[in-house]
């Protein structure tokens, strides 16, 4: 008799793979066959990390840093993280707040394992990172997606959230940068989200991974400095993967209250231990290193943004948000599905599909990130692979 023993866990039934990272398994698995695929899938800067940086990796090995670590971080890179923040913040922040784990996945995972219990809802505003949703239901919450439009370029407004809460809402999610949309909040518009999550004692999550790449001159602001005592119901989610182009070394953190973090710390202890010690070295020489590496990426991203909101919007029936920071193009494709409906394309996956297979462009679609008709771009690519893209893009909407 066959054995039914290793069934799934009620749990893992609900949980989706990462729609990106499948796309993009994809798109390297055409590669790999010879196909001459155009990846625009994935959220992961095309730059090698700096040299400085790998330096430090290299001489925390040749200097044995090679051991277990404090499970919650080493001493030098909490206190870097909370120096870090404290400079371009001005809220001070002790290294005690300060939890690093295996990337900022990870740390999402922390915080809604740590705080959530069960029937606990979550405001999710959509379109939303792929992520959120399956971890929330993985800790036994509820996310609540609560959609935004492209009219409001994406942003939750506060008549929203006021309507959206409910006795058991405990937790606001914000994603600002935003990842899919690329769209950031002003701190006006976050400081009224902050008045509302006071207003009903809400937790809430900022994930600031983008925090740094921000365009137009313009900074992106840290949700707990907006208002006077929002620090002790905030956790921010950041990291090294996005800002300095480390998304291999696997380093994240969030930046809590005390007793949080040492909750959260306790939670790590038991079910990975410390990040890799050699990455957490490399992140101390990211965080207290020269910044030069920083400013040249984000020249480099703006530039991408330019040509690709320039060249999107001129797409017949395409519509794309204002791009503030981050890199990603999610653009609405509602009027192209239309015009394919009589060829079958009917969903942004099924347009997804066929661009892949007519075109060889990689691109996700939106309702992976619970916002069917759009599609995402990421351009953390050359502007040469970008250009090439975008002819493909444009050949398949006009024979599409
Ligand atoms: C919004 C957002 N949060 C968190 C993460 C996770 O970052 P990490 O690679 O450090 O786990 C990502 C990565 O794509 C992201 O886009």
């Amino acid at each position: 008799m066959e054995s039914t023993s290793l069934h799934t866990a009620r749990r893992m039934r609900a949980l989706e793979p990462s729609a990106t990272l499948a796309m993009a398994a994809r798109a390297a698995a055409l590669k790999a066959a010879g196909a001459d695929v155009i990846d625009l899938s994935v959220g992961e800067p095309d730059f090698p990390t700096p040299e400085h940086i790998c330096r430090a990796a290299e001489e925390a090995i040749r200097g044995g840093k090679t051991k277990y670590t404090p499970a919650a971080g080493i001493p030098q890179l909490r206190q870097a993280v909370a120096a870090d923040y404290t400079r371009r913040t001005g809220l001070a922040v002790s290294p005690g707040q300060v939890v690093v784990s295996n990337g900022a996945k990870h740390s999402l995972h922390n915080v809604f394992t740590a705080v959530l219990d069960e029937g606990d809802e979550v405001i999710v505003p959509t379109p939303y990172w792929v992520s959120y949703a399956e971890l929330i239901k993985l800790a036994g919450a509820k996310p609540v997606l609560l959609e935004t439009r492209i009219e409001d370029d994406f942003k939750l407004r506060p008549e929203a959230l006021r309507a959206a809460v409910t006795p058991r809402t405990r937790m606001l999610l914000l994603c600002s940068p935003s990842n899919p949309t690329g769209v950031v909040y002003t701190p006006d518009e976050l400081g009224a989200l902050a008045d509302i999550a006071i207003e009903h004692d809400l937790a809430v999550v900022s994930d600031e991974i983008y925090d740094q790449l921000v365009y137009d001159g313009r900074e992106s602001v840290s949700f707990p400095t907006l208002r006077p005592g929002l620090a002790d119901r905030t956790v921010v989610v950041a990291g090294v993967s996005k800002t300095y182009s480390m998304t291999g070394w696997r380093i994240g953190w969030t930046i809590a209250p005390e007793p949080l973090s040492k909750a959260m710390g306790n939670l790590q202890s038991q079910e990975t231990s410390n990040p890799c010690s050699i990455s957490q070295h490399a992140a101390v020489a990211a965080l207290t290193g020269p910044q030069e590496c920083v400013a040249r990426m984000l020249a480099a991203f703006e530039q991408r943004r330019d040509l690709v909101a320039a060249r999107l919007r001129a797409l017949p029936g395409v519509r794309i948000p204002e791009i503030g920071g981050a890199f990603y193009a999610f653009f609405d494709i509602r009027e192209p599905l239309g015009r394919m409906k009589a060829g079958g394309i009917e969903t942004s996956m099924q347009w997804c599909e066929a661009l892949l297979e007519r075109q060889q462009v990689a691109l996700v679609a939106g309702s992976a990130f619970g916002a069917e008709g759009h599609v995402r771009m990421s351009f953390a690519a050359s502007e040469a692979t970008l250009a090439i893209g975008l002819d493909r893009i444009a050949a398949f909407l006009q024979t599409g």
